[in-house]
Order: structure tokens, then sequence, then C-alpha cells
């Protein structure tokens, strides 16, 4: 089956899909997105996916392309073309096409949206759980508006491909205090040995992952202890568990950081727990 992407008001066929070389997306990554969980054919959490696109949007000052309203209805519908019941849409607003010039386009312009969806297999995010995912550290070295959803991710690319190169799944940042910040694209949590979920404030030095907001309103009602603070590597290293949260990989266990075993080097309880309730606290629409 081919597969069908939205662009800029057109169901395409992505063979066919094209967008201008003069978008800015593509010369300066002058754009935002947002990816979101399916689930049953539906988004998970939604609106707090909408929020977070129009919070970014507003911090580069680019207009939100059409209603909220027609933008579910596009999302919704390349979930549909593309018979995705489970996996993820991706959503991509750059500030439109103009001749090349790092100021802003003078004109108006209009922004250009590109909507993908694609199935994941959801045996392979058991399997990866069950196992648990290696992570390594790297200095911090992006920008510091990383609370922006930029498609501005080179330092992020380059990061997951040095995790791979080392055999590992995910690369934590270290910034310039010692202290992790989070995942190239993940946000990063321990559980310490007295059982007490910890991650960074999102206050500064990471993205306000989705996951991660949800979670941390749910953990009243699991009646789990926890904190907003930041951690080290070493930290992490004694740990009891750690865990990594992305829409696409909802509650990942970690067993190992820079080569040290975390707990006992297998997915902690923790995180198992986690990682089987999440959904009862997500919205589906
Ligand atoms: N990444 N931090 C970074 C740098 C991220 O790129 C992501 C998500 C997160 C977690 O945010 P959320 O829980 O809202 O997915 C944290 C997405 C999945 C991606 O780039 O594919």
């Amino acid at each position: 089956m081919s597969r069908i992407a939205y662009v800029n008001g057109r169901y395409r066929d992505m063979r066919d899909a094209s967008v201008n070389i003069e978008d800015r997306g593509y010369q300066f990554a002058d754009g935002v997105y947002e990816v979101c969980e399916v689930r049953y054919g539906k988004l998970v959490d939604q609106p707090r996916h909408m929020a977070r696109l129009e919070r970014s949007l507003h911090e580069l000052r680019i207009a939100m392309p059409m209603p909220l309203a027609s933008l579910s209805v596009v999302l919704h519908e390349v979930v549909r073309r593309n018979r995705v019941q489970h996996g993820i849409v991706y959503l991509q607003v750059t500030r439109g096409v103009a001749r090349r010039d790092h100021g802003f386009p003078t004109k108006p312009v209009r922004p250009a949206v590109v909507v993908t969806a694609r199935s994941l297999d959801p045996a392979k995010g058991k399997d990866n759980a069950a196992r648990g995912i290696k992570v390594i550290t790297l200095p911090e070295n992006r920008w510091p508006r990383v609370d922006i959803k930029s498609t501005a991710l080179l330092p992020n690319v380059l990061a997951k491909q040095a995790a791979r190169d080392a055999g590992a799944y995910e690369a934590w940042y270290v910034d310039p205090h010692g202290y992790v910040t989070e995942g190239s694209s993940s946000n990063a949590w321990i559980v310490t040995k007295d059982g007490r979920v910890v991650t960074r404030s999102a206050q500064s030095g990471i993205l306000a992952g989705i996951t991660r907001s949800v979670l941390i309103d749910a953990f009243e009602k699991l009646q789990i202890r926890f904190e907003e603070r930041p951690f080290t590597p070493a930290e992490a290293a004694d740990a009891a568990e750690a865990f990594v949260t992305a829409a696409s990989m909802i509650v990942m266990p970690v067993v190992a950081i820079d080569g040290h075993s975390i707990g006992n080097g297998k997915p902690g309880a923790v995180a198992k727990r986690l990682r089987e309730s999440f959904h009862d606290f997500a919205v589906l629409s």
C-alpha cells in the first residue's frame, strides 16, 4: 500500500509529494513539529500536543496554519488514509516559502504544513521494553531554546548516531554543571533506591514532553513519590532504575548508562508499572 501525506492542502501519494526548495524549513530548519502516538486509530493526548504546537509557533512568530479543529481533521485523515492503528502521526509547520534571506520574509507568506503517519509494531516496542535500552552521555551542545519543538535537530541527530555507534539506543545530554538534561529524542528519568521518581524541571534545558506531563499528573493516583530536580550520570548509574519517555516510546526502561548496569541490569518494576498504566491516564481522541 502506498503511503499518503498531507502537503499544503492536498493528500498526496508520498512518492509524488514535494515541497518548494525555498521552503524555509528546508533551508533554515525554520519550523516546528509534533509527534503524536496513534492507538486504535486515534490520537493520544492530542489537546496537549496541540497546545505545545501553538506555543512553539508563537515563540517563533509563525501563525497557526489553520484552526485547531481543521488541523485535527487533517491529522485523523492522514492516519485513516494510511490505515494506521498503532503508530505515530508527524506534523510539521514551517514558516513558508520565500527567497533565501535569514530575516523573516518581509511580505506575509503562508506557513507550510506536512503531515505523515506510519504504523509501528507494538510487539517490537514490547520486546525493547522487556530488554531495556542502554544510554550513553554526551556534553550538551544544543541551543538554549530546547523548549521549542523545532525541526532544527542536527545536534540530536548526531547524538542519536553516537549512541548507535556505541551500541546504545539513546544519548543523554549533560549540562555544564554536570546534570543530565534529556535524551536526543526523549525525557530522562531515574528511580531512587527509596522509590522516588526523579526528572528534571521543564523550566530549563529540556523539552516539556507530553508523555512526561501525563505521567507527572498520574503520580498522585498511582501513589508514587515524585521529585522534580536534576540528577547526574553518577546518580543515575547508582539508581534503582532509569527510564526515558517520548510519544514514540511511551515509557522505555534504561538498563545501562555509559556501560554501567543500572539496578540489577534489568528493566525496573516502577518503569514497567508506568509503561503498563500510562494509557489509563492518556486521552484518546
Ligand atoms: N521526540 N525531548 C526531546 C528532545 C524530544 O525530541 C522528545 C520527543 C521528548 C519527549 O516528548 P513527548 O513526550 O512529547 O514525545 C523530549 C519525538 C517523539 C521525536 O522527535 O520523534
